[in-house]
């Protein structure tokens, strides 16, 4: 597995990790079950993934109590284990105590990296008091590495000015072919900066995997909120997918595998693909340790120019 480091920090990750969502069965469906997600995760690290993406809020904790328990028998050493602190915690005292609460359900002494989720929408906590108590847990050896989620250049540019003896490694981000708004300015600001880009959703959450089409739509809850689910852009992605199924098969890869590897060919970008079974953790998995060549980019580029996502 190829590994990079987090940010300007000396952690070393896989280049690929390992999404936990999908233990939120509310929202995910009831496919899954705790030991499916338990053995994608140990599937996972017996390939060479070695960071895990949980949060305090996928499922109320379970997530957290699930990544504790698919991790119980791993050298902790070798884990970098990230998780979230809600976007309603973001108060000091709150802040500290998310974080304890992580610890506990994880079952773990210290977070590796610990990231604010999303920056408090109605702007009632002042991003200084956070950044003061993320910078705290981190002076305290509590977490290993301070991360953020979905901050805005404006964002990322205040939070920076608050820290005085730590930075912040990673901004994890809507990121995926089909969705590049991060393009534009949060991805060019995060590579001048050192901040690596953890990407979510970065397999258009399975729209990239062609498993689903206008007559086979995932009906759970995350996805039938999700436009890209919808008919019309469902149909519009029908030639990009066949473009990628003639990659997948001249290079003896699956469509999740290009389209992860797509995310590879941009550096500090870091996917944690989402795994409900071993079998789909496998195959995240073999998506790092080669790259698609110019010319297989420049075709999957060609389609995605003709593609216009309607988000109405
Ligand atoms: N920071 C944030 O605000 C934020 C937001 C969203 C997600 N995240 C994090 O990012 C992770 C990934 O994002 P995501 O869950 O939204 O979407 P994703 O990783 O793009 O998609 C995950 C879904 O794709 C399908 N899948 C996964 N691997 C597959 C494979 N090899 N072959 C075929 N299908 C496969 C599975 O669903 P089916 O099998 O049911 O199709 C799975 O539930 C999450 O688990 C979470 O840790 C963070």
């Amino acid at each position: 597995m190829e590994n990079i480091s987090l940010g300007k920090s000396k952690i070393k990750v896989s280049r690929i990790g390992i999404g936990t969502w999908q233990a939120s069965f509310r929202e995910w469906g009831s496919d899954v079950n705790d030991d499916s997600i338990i053995q994608a995760v140990n599937r996972s690290f017996d390939l060479g993934v070695n960071f895990i993406d949980t949060a305090e809020i996928y499922g109320n904790g379970h997530s957290e109590i699930v990544v504790g328990k698919a991790i119980k028998n791993i050298d902790r050493e070798k884990l970098v284990v990230a998780t979230k602190v809600h976007g309603a915690h973001l108060r000091h005292d709150e802040l500290i105590k998310s974080a304890e609460l992580s610890m506990k359900r994880l079952g773990v002494k210290y977070i590796d990296l610990y990231q604010v989720h999303w920056p408090d929408p109605w702007e009632q906590i002042s991003l200084r008091e956070t950044m003061k108590a993320m910078e705290e847990l981190y002076l305290d050896g509590k977490i290993m590495a301070i991360g953020v989620s979905n901050f805005a250049v404006r964002d990322l540019e205040e939070s920076l000015n608050y820290l005085s003896r730590a930075s912040i490694v990673s901004n994890q981000v809507r990121y995926n072919m089909l969705q590049r708004e991060i393009e534009e300015e949060v991805m060019p600001f995060c590579k001048k900066n050192g901040i690596t880009i953890i990407a979510w959703s970065p397999l258009a959450q399975g729209a990239l995997t062609a498993k689903y089409n206008v007559k086979n739509l995932p009906n759970d809850r995350i996805r039938s909120g999700n436009e890209l689910f919808k008919k019309n852009n469902i149909r519009q992605m029908a030639n990009l997918l066949k473009t990628l199924e003639k990659i997948a098969k001249s290079r003896g890869k699956t469509l999740s595998q290009i389209a992860l590897n797509w995310l590879l060919s941009h550096d500090q970008v870091v996917p944690i693909p989402g795994a409900k079974t071993p079998q789909q953790a496998e195959a995240n998995a073999g998506a790092a340790g080669w790259r698609l060549t110019p010319e297989e980019l420049s075709a999957i580029e060609e389609e995605l120019e003709k593609i216009d996502i309607d988000y109405m």
